[in-house]
């Protein structure tokens, strides 16, 4: 996908599709007006037939111009109220136009109201380039399709070196993010702790980084208890994955992003009912979102050290399963009583942030499709963040918020911690029902010692059922703009 800013005429240039934002209450301002006029007052006619009145994320389209203008078709845009427009305004705006047009439109054209000035063209590119995404690699028909090659922003609000700047930031981060898509969109007997390794690799070798797979054998010896027995009720064998971001000057500081790569939750011997286990190849998520993360720095190097670590293995109920009853040795030697085999994540997590306290990071961010709970807690849409660090905590909310991703902070309520004592190992896997997000990120706890810490629960938005508004159906990609952003920012 090209991207340009031009100063041509509204009214002249040549494009498959001409986008104008209207906002809620003022409809035909700027752009809007002068193509109305232009089009003989039909964009006015078509809002009123509609009952378009702006909103965010509705629209209106002309879909022939009759010669008119330069451009073949027009899209209204509704962009909500003025005084919240924002740059992740126009990056919904990008992501409703793609997935309104692709397979229509080969070229399109953005108003000037779409670039108000810095982080505004990065923002309508990713949100371009994610709202064209789509997952049909095993459709054996999947039809005629078309792709958005030509983007041109009407505006030179931003110097050239600068607007080229954006759209390098905005490629680098949402390629990843389809990348990541990708990944959880396969099908679980494609996408394997082995694939994963595999890729991780791949994206080693081509970003420059340092890559290190730890097999069974070696997870083994390295005293990895807790990937050991959730990786032992299945035939694929489990996979430790540990890229190495390394800045060409010495950092200030170093970073671990872990993530949780369950590649296949079916709850082991603690089974899952039908209903739940469909969509848990998405149990890999984290990992996906820290394999966007490493693919995107490779790309924008940043000026500190990111270690990416994932724990991958598929929890299975095979003769050899792990049991409720057993008690696991972690990296860092603390002890865990097993209560449900279906709380496999924080057992695996165990071993990678203590690896990640080993190799000294001063800061460890993880992200996991922890919990049901979370989703109970904070809906579909939005990621649950528990920390040890309200100064970390706060830096990520930040990144978040300019990422246009939703995080909702969970209390690390001291009252909470009795829940996961256990009677005969350190602790249990699994407190009571109540405050659940929140007990599995206290055990998560257990394994960063004092490092400053924060814990993405990804459960809710890291996969959707179905297609709404700005978001994908199935991977979304979440977390990878947060720390993306988060890293930048450091
Ligand atoms: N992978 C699941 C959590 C999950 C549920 C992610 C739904 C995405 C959608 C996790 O391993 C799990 O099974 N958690 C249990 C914990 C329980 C046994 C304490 C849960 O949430 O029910
Ligand atoms: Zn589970
Ligand atoms: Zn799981």
């Amino acid at each position: 996908m090209n991207f340009k800013q031009s100063s041509e005429n509204i009214l002249k240039i040549e494009t498959d599709l001409l986008v104008l934002g209207a906002f809620k209450g003022d409809k035909f301002s700027g752009s809007a007006k002068v193509v109305n006029e232009a089009l003989g007052g039909v964009l006015k006619v078509i809002t009123g037939n509609e009952k378009f009145d702006g909103d965010m994320g509705k629209s209106v389209i002309v879909s022939s111009t009759f010669g008119k203008i330069g451009a073949k078709r027009v899209l209204l845009l509704g962009l909500g109220e003025k005084s919240l427009y924002s740059p992740d305004t126009v990056r919904k705006a990008g992501n409703i136009t793609a997935k309104r047009m692709r397979n229509v439109c080969a070229s399109i054209t953005f108003g000037p109201e779409f670039c108000k000035g810095r982080g505004y063209v990065s923002a309508l590119a990713e949100g371009v380039i994610l709202g064209s995404y789509e997952f049909n690699k095993y459709k054996t028909n999947n039809g005629p399709v078309s792709e958005i090659e030509n983007v041109v922003i009407l505006s030179e609000n931003l110097k050239d070196k600068k607007f080229d700047e954006e759209i390098r930031t905005a490629k680098a981060v949402s390629e990843s993010t389809s990348l990541t898509r990708d990944l959880v969109n396969e099908p679980p007997v494609y996408m394997t702790p082995s694939r994963l390794a595999d890729i991780a690799s791949s994206i080693a070798d081509e970003g420059d980084l340092k890559c290190e797979i730890f097999d069974l054998e070696e997870i083994e010896r390295r005293g990895m208890g807790g990937i050991v027995a959730v990786s032992s009720g299945s035939d694929e064998p489990p996979k430790f994955i540990h890229l190495t971001y390394e800045p060409h000057k010495t950092p200030k500081t170093t970073l671990a992003v872990v993530g949780k790569g369950i590649t296949f939750d079916s709850g082991g011997l603690c089974i899952k009912p039908a209903d739940s286990m469909r969509t848990m190849k998405m149990d890999m998520a984290g990992a996906a979102a820290v394999l966007g993360v490493m693919k995107t720095i490779s790309r924008l190097k940043p000026s500190i050290r990111v270690h990416g670590l994932i724990s991958s293995c598929e929890n299975m109920t095979g003769p050899a399963a792990y049991k409720p009853d057993d008690v696991i040795r972690a990296y860092n030697g603390k002890t865990i009583e097993v209560i449900n085999t279906d709380a496999e994540g924080r057992v695996v997590l165990s071993d990678a942030l203590s690896y990640a306290v080993h190799l000294k990071a001063d800061e460890i961010i993880d992200l996991a499709t922890l919990t049901g709970a979370c989703m109970v807690a904070l809906g579909t849409y939005t990621a649950g963040v528990m920390t040890n660090s309200q100064k970390l905590a706060d830096r990520l909310k930040k990144a978040a918020e300019a990422a246009g991703e939703k995080i909702w902070q969970l209390p690390m309520d001291d009252e909470l911690r009795s829940e996961i004592k256990s009677d005969v190992a350190d602790i249990k896997n699994v407190g009571s029902r109540w405050g659940g997000a929140i007990t599995a990120a206290m055990f998560l706890e257990h394994f960063v010692g004092d490092t400053p810490w924060a814990h993405l629960d990804i459960a809710g938005p890291a996969f959707s059922e179905k297609e709404s508004n700005w978001n994908s159906k199935g991977g979304t990609g979440f977390g990878v703009r947060t720390i993306v952003s988060y890293i930048m920012q450091r």
